[in-house]
Parts: structure tokens; C-alpha cells; sequence
């Protein structure tokens, strides 16, 4: 997502924020800019594109003189990815960058500035606006913020200078990712780690509706309502060897929090500033000759391909399904006259689908793979590939691989249909933003998995239509790192037979984002209650109800998929991680299957 960076310090700030900037590139971005405050003057640059724009357009940051400013990288989700859009934004007195996404701009324009003139099209500049006012009725800068924190609802990470104040910046944030880097006769903000890791190791967390005033040789932290907060920084435990890590402790939840971050980058490989997809015609051409598209798989991988076959089915009706590659190689079903064929594997390599590939191309037929992996196997021997471009997946089980084969898959279906009446980069954006939240979230997630899950040697996931094919993955990621059994299935057919596994205290996680069949879910949640179970429900927010301890906010139905198996991963990671198991390499399991 959108990246943010901020200095003051002794140095000239701007080569500092292009370079934060630079280390914070593999989040996608569509602009950039950086605003340096001088002598009660605050100098904004903005540029559209790569970074090198901004570079060339401040002469390397030579051209802004100052040693206190913030940069942003912004990713396009209120208006277009243009200059004026392109953050930070300046009111009269304040500049600011923003990440995330407030919810009730509409309204808060209404009710503090209906006279108020917009330079862009952004909910940013709301803020910016808000706090100038704020502080021209007379509050002081931090009340101003408490005021911002009272009125915003949605997800921000924002840092702010001010141009009457050479002495301070501020670190304001709720559900978006936000640190502060304490340094020596400097500090710094950045979304990320990897934004100040170049200049320090230790960082300051900010809790949700916090802020932080920061100065050359302080950093204070404060609550929404004006309490100190005494917290120690950390030192982030970054092995050079290991740098891929980041500060995570694990490369699972390092790439569970990946996924926003890939499904921009998807969007900025298919589809261009406009939301136009852009898929080779070749392919394409070839989906749209074919009478049914057979997707094949294994695993993680497979669990999309159900999720694919419903998106030809919905969204371009197209006839689709999705078959597991060690059956579909030795039980081939009888084959429709013209048949095209999908392969879906992370790592290009998966010795079942070469085994239906190899098959499939001496038959005739022709095929696409979509892989994470360019130059792979399956890559190489089909007719067509389509990159996931989620980077390197290294903890075994496969967690954004997932989501971008869901995505991609997404806009393919999408590409085979002139008018899908879905406007998608929007939809995917905003997808990429409720992740975003969701990761605010773990706490939640610990504590339910602790109390629910781990005690028990077996788990159920329920769910119906998009909700059931999630439980199908959602079992597999607990089951493969916690080693705790888990079924996923259809909520409605528990009872025809499974129900008699269900006692005291078994865990049932029921997943409810669809309004049609919410209410048949909820009743199958009751009966297993009734038999004795302990049920998490996560639930999309238009149809969730009091007591579901999940709430994802609301996507588009046809993607929720892409947002309610987050929860499920978050569960899956912390019982493994409170059950001691090496999450990143589960036992018998390997990253690639080479072998039948
Ligand atoms: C589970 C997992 C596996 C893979 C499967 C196929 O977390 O990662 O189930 O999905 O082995 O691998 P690829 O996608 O490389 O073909």
C-alpha cells in the first residue's frame, strides 16, 4: 500500500525521505511526494509514477532545503493518480500524508467544511483541512489531533508538520500500519521498518487512536484523550542474513500481511490507471473459443481454482471447474469437445499438474499456467502463462500466493466479458484496504485462537457458496502448521452426518459473508452450539450480528473470499504459534512437490 516516511533531524530531510521511499517501493504505488519545512515555510513536491520522477524533480532532494519533512508513496483509491491527488496534502497552515481510508468524509465535509474549497479529489485532504480549521478556532495542535481522532472513523496512519512549528512532527494512527524510529539527534515516522532501518534499529510502536508528538531529541505518545504513554521502544531483530524477514518473527505472518501489497501490485501488472484490464488477447482468444474451462491443482492452489471456476461462472458464464490434479491425471473425466485448460500453482513446479499437463498437451488441448513463478515448469510447457507477482513465498504453506491466484483469477474472468458491470480496480483496492484493517486486528485473533482452538485436537470450518470454498482453505492452513484436524465443510451438510463429531467444546469456526444464504449458516451455528460446540463466527459487516467476534468490513460479495480467509490465516498462525510448532516449515512438508 501506500508508504510513508518521515524526518527530523540535523541532515537535510528530503535525500532521507526519497531513500525511506525508495525501501518502501514493493508496497505498489501510482505517485509520490514530499513536503520539507524551512524557515515557516513548508515546500510540497509531488510527482505521478516511479519514484524516480520525484528524484529527478527535487534534484536528488538537493532542491528542498530543510531537515524536517514527510514523503508518501500513494496508491490510488479516492480519485485519480494524478499530481493534485498525489499526497501530502497542504491546507493553510498544516501539510500531511495519509494512508487508509475514512469512511465518513461525506460527512465530515457536511459538518466542519461546507464552505471549504478541495484542491484534490482525495478523503486526505479532509484531514488537512479539518485540522487547519480545528487550530483557527483556537485548539492547539495536539487538541486539534485529539479532535481528528474523535471525528475520524475509518483506517489512517498520518504524519503532519506544521508550518508555524520547525520543532515538531506528529504520528497519528488507527488500523493502518504506522512506527516511529528513534535515532540519535534525530527520529523519524515510516509505515514500515524497512523505511528508517538504514538509520536506526529501535521503534516505537502506536497503538490505534494514538499519537506522537516527535521531536530532533524526543518522541512523546499519547492517547486519544490525552493521556502519556509510557512505552519502551524495540530493537527490531533484523539478521542481514534474514533481511527478507523484515521485522517479522515469521515469513508466515510476514507474507500474511503481504497481501494488500500484492494485490496492488496485480492490479498495477493487469489493469491500467483507468481500471482497464489488460490481458494478451492471445489468451483470451483461446478462453473465449474453448466450451469449458477445466482448472487443475493441488492443495492451497486447488482451493482457488474452485474459487476460479465460480468467477468464469459468475462473472463471464462461462462453464468451469476445478479438479485436483493426482485424481484428474488417472480418473480424467469425459472431456467437452473443446476444452481449454487452466494449471494454478505457486510455484510452477507441482509434479501432479505437470502429470495432467504433459497428459492434456499430448492430447491436443491447450492450456495456461498462472505461477508465481516466471521460467517455472508448468510455465514453460503450456501455451500461456499469467504471473501471480506476489514475490518470493517462502514459509511453506502458501498464504498470498492464495490470495493473488484468487485475484488474478479475478480479473481474468473478468477480462473474458466486455462489461462485467463490477468497477474491479476499485473493488480490488478497496479489498487491498480491508486486509489492511483486518491486521489491526491481531490481538483478536491470538486471543480467540487460544481460547477456542488450541485446546482441542479438532477444528470444524463452516461456511456456504464463496464461504464453504474459503473453509476448504481455511481447514488446510490450520490443520498443515498447528497440526490440529480441521474439516471444512458445507454448513448445510454437517448435519447429514458429521454432526455426530461435534461435543463439548469442539471448535466450529463458521464463515458468513453472503446475504443469501447468511441465515441458513447462522442456524447450522446453532446447531452445533446446541450440541455442545464453541463457535467463532466471522462475519462481512452488512450481514454480520451481535456477538460475531470477527467483523471484516464489507467487499464486494463476489470477492469476499479474498478478505475472510485472512481471519482464518491469523488463526491458523497464532495456535501454531501458542502450540510452539515451526510455523514456517510444518513438519513433512515441502514448498515445492516435485514428485507424484
Ligand atoms: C498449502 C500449500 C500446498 C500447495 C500445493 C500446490 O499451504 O502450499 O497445498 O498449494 O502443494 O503447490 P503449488 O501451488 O506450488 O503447485
Amino acid at each position: 500500500m501506500c508508504g510513508i516516511v518521515g524526518y527530523i533531524g540535523e541532515k537535510q530531510a528530503a535525500p532521507i525521505l526519497l531513500d525511506g521511499l525508495a525501501k518502501l517501493e514493493y508496497r505498489g504505488y501510482d505517485s509520490a511526494g514530499l513536503a520539507v519545512y524551512d524557515e515557516g515555510k513548508i515546500t510540497v513536491r509531488r510527482a505521478v509514477g516511479k519514484l524516480v520522477n520525484l528524484v529527478e524533480k527535487t534534484e536528488e532532494g538537493r532542491a528542498v532545503k530543510g531537515t524536517l519533512g514527510i514523503g508518501h508513496t500513494r496508491w490510488a483509491t479516492h480519485g485519480k493518480p494524478n499530481e493534485k491527488n498525489a499526497h501530502p496534502h497542504t491546507g493553510s497552515r498544516f501539510s500531511l500524508v495519509h494512508n487508509g481510508i475514512i469512511e465518513n468524509e461525506a460527512e465530515l465535509r457536511r459538518r466542519f467544511l461546507s464552505d471549504t474549497e478541495f484542491a484534490s479529489e482525495t478523503d486526505t485532504e479532509v484531514i488537512v483541512r479539518l485540522m487547519d480549521k480545528f487550530t483557527a478556532d483556537g485548539e492547539a495542535v495536539d487538541v486539534a489531533i485529539m479532535h481528528l481522532i474523535d471525528v475520524l472513523e475509518g483506517s489512517y496512519a498520518l504524519a503532519i508538520i506544521d508550518s508555524l512549528d520547525g520543532e515538531h512532527m506528529y504520528a497519528v494512527k488507527n488500523k493502518s500500519p504506522l512506527l516511529v524510529g528513534k535515532g540519535d539527534g534525530f527520529n523519524m515516522i515510516g509505515s514500515d521498518a524497512m523505511a528508517m532501518i538504514a538509520h536506526t534499529e529501535w521503534f516505537y510502536e502506536i497503538h490505534d487512536k494514538e499519537f506522537a508528538v516527535v521531536s530532533r531529541d524526543g518522541v512523546e505518545i499519547f492517547t486519544s484523550y490525552s493521556q502519556k504513554v509510557s512505552r519502551e521502544p524495540y530493537k527490531a531483530e533484523l539478521d542481514l542474513s534474514d533481511i527478507s524477514k523484515g521485522t517479522y518473527p515469521h515469513y508466515t505472518i510476514k507474507e500474511i500481511e503481504e497481501q494488500p501489497l500484492v494485490l496492488r501490485r496485480i492490479m498495477q501488472e493487469y489493469m491500467d490507471e483507468n481500471g482497464e484490464l489488460s490481458v494478451p488477447e492471445e489468451i483470451l482468444a483461446d478462453l473465449r473459443e474453448c466450451d469449458k474451462i477445466y482448472i487443475v491443482a493441488c492443495g492451497t492452489s486447488y482451493h482457488a481454482g474452485i474459487i476460479g471456476k465460480h468467477f468464469f461462472e459468475k462473472i463471464s458464464g462461462k462453464p468451469a471447474d476445478s479438479f485436483v490434479a493426482s485424481e484428474f491425471v488417472y480418473n480424467m473425466p469425459l472431456l467437452s469437445e473443446k476444452p481449454f485448460f487452466i494449471f494454478i500453482s505457486q510455484s510452477g513446479e507441482t509434479a501432479d499438474s505437470r502429470a495432467v499437463l504433459v497428459k492434456i498437451k499430448q492430447m491436443g488441448h491447450k492450456a495456461l499456467t498462472i505461477t508465481n513463478v516466471k521460467g517455472s515448469t508448468l510455465s514453460r510447457e503450456a501455451d500461456h502463462t499469467l504471473l501471480l507477482y506476489a514475490g518470493p513465498e517462502i514459509a511453506v504453506a502458501s498464504t498470498k500466493a492464495y490470495s493473488a491466484q484468487v485475484a488474478v483469477l479475478a480479473i481474468l474472468a473478468a477480462a473474458l466479458k466486455n462489461n462485467i458491470g463490477i468497477n474491479l480496480k476499485y473493488e480490488l483496492a478497496l479489498v487491498a484496504n480491508t486486509i489492511e484493517s483486518l491486521c489491526g486486528d491481531k490481538e483478536l485473533f491470538s486471543r480467540l485462537a487460544k481460547e477456542y482452538i488450541v485446546p482441542s485436537r479438532n477444528c470444524f470450518y463452516i461456511g456456504r457458496g464463496e464461504d464453504y470454498y474459503v473453509c476448504l482453505e481455511a481447514a488446510l492452513k490450520l490443520k498443515e502448521i498447528s497440526y490440529i484436524q480441521t474439516e471444512g465443510f458445507a454448513a448445510g451438510e454437517l448435519k447429514h452426518g458429521t454432526i455426530a463429531l461435534i461435543e463439548k467444546d469442539t471448535p466450529v469456526v463458521a464463515i458468513i459473508t453472503q446475504a443469501n444464504t447468511q441465515l441458513n449458516t447462522r442456524s447450522n451455528v446453532k446447531e452445533v452450539l446446541s450440541r455442545g460446540a464453541k463457535v467463532i463466527r466471522i462475519a462481512m459487516k452488512s450481514v454480520s450480528s451481535h456477538g460475531d467476534q470477527i467483523v471484516v468490513g464489507d467487499v464486494h460479495e463476489i470477492l469476499s473470499p479474498l478478505v475472510s480467509v485472512v481471519p482464518a490465516q491469523y488463526l491458523a498462525y497464532y495456535s501454531a504459534l501458542h502450540l510452539g510448532c515451526d510455523i514456517d516449515k510444518p513438519r513433512n512438508l515441502a514448498k515445492s512437490v516435485t514428485v507424484e
